[in-house]
This record gives structure tokens, sequence and C-alpha cells, in this order.
């Protein structure tokens, strides 16, 4: 089976590599892999960790991106790879706009769409934006459904998917996760290395939601900024997204801070086992959400509302919305209250059993 895949950030790159690595070694698959470069320095992290070399790179990345410009773009791009590939399967991964332009895409030219992760929802059309629009038009013009959970697959037959064409799968990103996370992992950071992990309570924060830029992102740093001050056996470890409203936001907060430490994202091996070391977890990432919880870390979650509601109802993750006060009385409650904090830091896994690739894989070519 020919499957041309097609991705574009960071969290796309991490969550096909197990699908791409797994199509590698089969023999009933060609894939050929297509990245957009919607992200540039953050994808080219990952294809360098899981040594993926596309066939097509179409490099449209610009500073300040806008959504239309990177529709277009990948839309163009992507029909002259299909016209010339004419694959059984267009695969993509997730909501982004890349993997919108792709599904639009593979439609135009008649070919079948294969959606990984599909099925997620928060039910507000501006929240995650654009991601909620993304999903539930790739959803539509998919023929293969992929589910991490119950939940998204009852999302979809909400929604009047044909029950044969969605397969429940678990999530991808926790197959990635198994060849990632070592005990004895050394850090090349020396910052990430010198960490008393053991005797400090290390909180790791990542935001980069469009949504969050401008107020909710200050109200996040201001509340962290003040857990920090009053906290001394606190360290925060901050690796920002490349996005520089990111950073312009962040710089007034933490600037030279002797216990915020900001750093440029991280490559996904010391990301991943960073997460397996801090006492917990300040997000709102997507796949964030879902590796935490395997991890056995407590995630609050600084949004208002999350399409994994499983992290939640499992009570490892905690929706904290976006204002300071909420922020902050939550990151005191862990810091203060052992039990609360045993409460959370179990490891469960409601977003799949580390071998999504495979039933990708066997439900595409069982099914043509
Ligand atoms: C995109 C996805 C979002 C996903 C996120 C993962 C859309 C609409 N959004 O958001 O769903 O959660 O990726 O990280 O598809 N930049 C760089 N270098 C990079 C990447 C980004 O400099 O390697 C900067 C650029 O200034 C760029 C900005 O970040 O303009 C935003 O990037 P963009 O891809 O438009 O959106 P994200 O916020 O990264
Ligand atoms: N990640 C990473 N380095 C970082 C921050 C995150 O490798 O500095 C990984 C993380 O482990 C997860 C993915 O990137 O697998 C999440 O990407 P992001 O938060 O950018 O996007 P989202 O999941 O919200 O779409």
């Amino acid at each position: 089976m020919k499957v041309l895949v097609v991705f574009g950030t960071r969290p796309e790159a991490i969550k096909m590599a197990p699908i791409v690595k797994e199509m590698q070694k089969r023999t009933d698959f060609e894939p050929v892999i297509a990245v957009t470069g919607q992200h540039r320095e953050m994808l080219d992290q990952v294809l360098e960790i899981f040594q993926i070399q596309p066939d097509y790179d179409l490099n449209i990345f610009k500073a300040g991106q806008s959504l239309t410009y990177i529709t277009t773009g990948a839309l163009e791009g992507l029909e002259g790879i299909i016209k010339k590939e004419r694959p059984d399967c267009l695969l993509i991964q997730g909501d982004t706009t890349t993997v919108f332009s792709g599904a639009l895409a593979a439609f135009y030219q008649e070919v079948k769409v294969g959606h990984v992760e599909a099925g997620l929802r928060s039910h507000n059309l501006y929240s995650p934006y654009p991601e909620e629009a993304n999903r539930r038009l790739v959803s539509v013009l998919s023929h293969w459904h992929f589910t991490p959970t119950e939940k998204n697959r009852d999302n979809l037959l909400r929604e009047g998917v044909d029950p044969k064409r969605i397969y429940l799968t678990g999530n991808t990103v926790i197959d990635a996760l198994k060849y990632t996370v070592q005990k004895d992992y050394q850090f090349e950071e020396s910052l990430l290395n010198g960490l008393d992990y053991e005797n400090k309570k290390v909180i790791l924060l990542t935001t980069h939601r469009r949504e969050n830029i401008g107020q909710p992102m200050k109200n996040i740093f201001s509340a962290i900024r003040r857990i920090v001050d009053e906290n001394p056996q606190v360290e925060v470890v901050f690796p920002r997204h490349k996005n520089p409203k990111v950073r312009e936001l962040s710089d007034p907060y933490f600037q030279n801070h002797d216990r915020i430490h900001c750093t440029e994202p991280l490559d996904y091996l010391p990301f991943t086992n960073l997460m397996s070391r801090v006492h917990f977890v300040v997000t709102d990432s997507g796949g964030i959400q879902e590796e935490a919880p395997a991890l056995g870390k407590p995630v609050l979650v600084v949004r208002r509302e999350t399409e994994r509601p499983e992290g939640v109802e499992a009570g490892t993750a905690r929706l904290v919305g976006t204002e300071e006060e909420s922020l902050y009385q939550a990151c005191q409650e862990l810091l203060t209250q052992p039990q609360a904090y045993e409460a959370m830091a179990k490891a469960v896994n409601p977003y799949g059993d580390g071998h999504a690739a495979k039933k990708i894989c066997d439900a595409l070519v069982g099914e043509k």
C-alpha cells in the first residue's frame, strides 16, 4: 500500500514517527514522506531524533506566517506531490493547519484520507483556535478515523461517522514515549543535569496556544513568578516555543531570575526525560497532557476547556483555566499538600498501550 505521510509541526512529527518506523520495517507498505515545513527548527529537531528523511519538503515556513499563508502554501505544494505519487492513502495526524490542508489537497485529488488522532473535541470552535475547526473539518474529509480513546470514538459516532471506518488504536504518542524515557538518562544540557530533582521542587512550564497569547499568558507568567518568589525550594524550567510572542510576553516576568530557567525548545529526548523527573507540569499543550499521565506527573492545564478529558477523569490532570489566582492556588496546593499531590501523581495510561502504530498499519492494509 502506498501511503503519503504528511506532517509539518513538532507534535505531528513526534506522533507520526512510530507509524513511519512501523511502515518502513514492513513489506506491505510503501511510505512516501512529505513535510510541509510549517515548523522549521522545531520539526527538524524531531526528524533528526527519529532519523526520518523526508522524500519531499515544501519548506513553507516563514516568520510571522498567517493561517491563510500556511493553508494555501501547503495546499498548493501538496497538490503537485499527490499528482506525482498517486498514493492509495494520504495519512495525517492531529489538528494543525498542515493537517487540514493535507486532507483538503487529498480530497481534491480524490485520494482517501487516513486521520490519526481523530475524534478529539473541545466543543468550542474557538478554543483551541483554529485546531477545533481543523479537526472537525478533517473528520468530514476522512475515510479512516484512528481514535485514541472511546470518548473520541463516541464523538465521531455522534457526528454520524460510519462505525466501520472508526478504529480504536490508542495514541501513537505513547508508542513514541517508550523509546525515549530512560532511568539513567544523562542530559547534554548542563542546566538540566545540574538541577536537584530530589530536594528541590522543579516545575516544567510550556505554553504556546494562540488563544492564550496576550492577557492569559501574562496571568500564567505572573502566577508562576509569585509561586517562585514565595517558595524558595521551587525551580522552573520553561522551554520556550519559537513563537516570538511567547518570549516577549514572558521576559518581563522571568528575565534574570535565578530560579526560572527559560531555554530554547528542548529536543524530544531531553524534554521527555525532564518531564519524567520534575515535580509537576504546567502546560497548555495537547501532547504534554497525554505524556504527563503516562509518566505519573500531575499536570495543571492552563486552558478553559480540554479535548482530552481522560486525564482529568483519571485524576492526574486538572483544568485550571487561565486566571492568575486559579493557577497560583493550584500550584500552592500541589506544593504544600502532600495528599493532594499524591492523589495526582500516579501513572495511568488513558491514551493508549504503546501499540497504536501497528494497529493503524494493520487497519490500513486490512481495508483499502
Ligand atoms: C502550531 C499549530 C498548533 C500546534 C503547534 C505545536 C496551527 C494553526 N497551529 O502552532 O496546533 O499545537 O504548532 O507547536 O497549525 N516558529 C519558529 N520556528 C519554528 C516554529 C515556529 O520560529 O520551528 C515561530 C514563527 O514565528 C511562527 C510562529 O512560531 O510564525 C507560530 O508558528 P505556527 O506554525 O504558525 O503556529 P504554532 O503556534 O507553532
Ligand atoms: N516537546 C519537545 N520539546 C519541548 C516542548 C515539547 O519535544 O521543548 C514535545 C512534547 O514532548 C510533546 C510535543 O512536543 O510530544 C508537544 O508539542 P506542542 O506542545 O508544541 O504541541 P501540541 O501537542 O500542543 O499540539
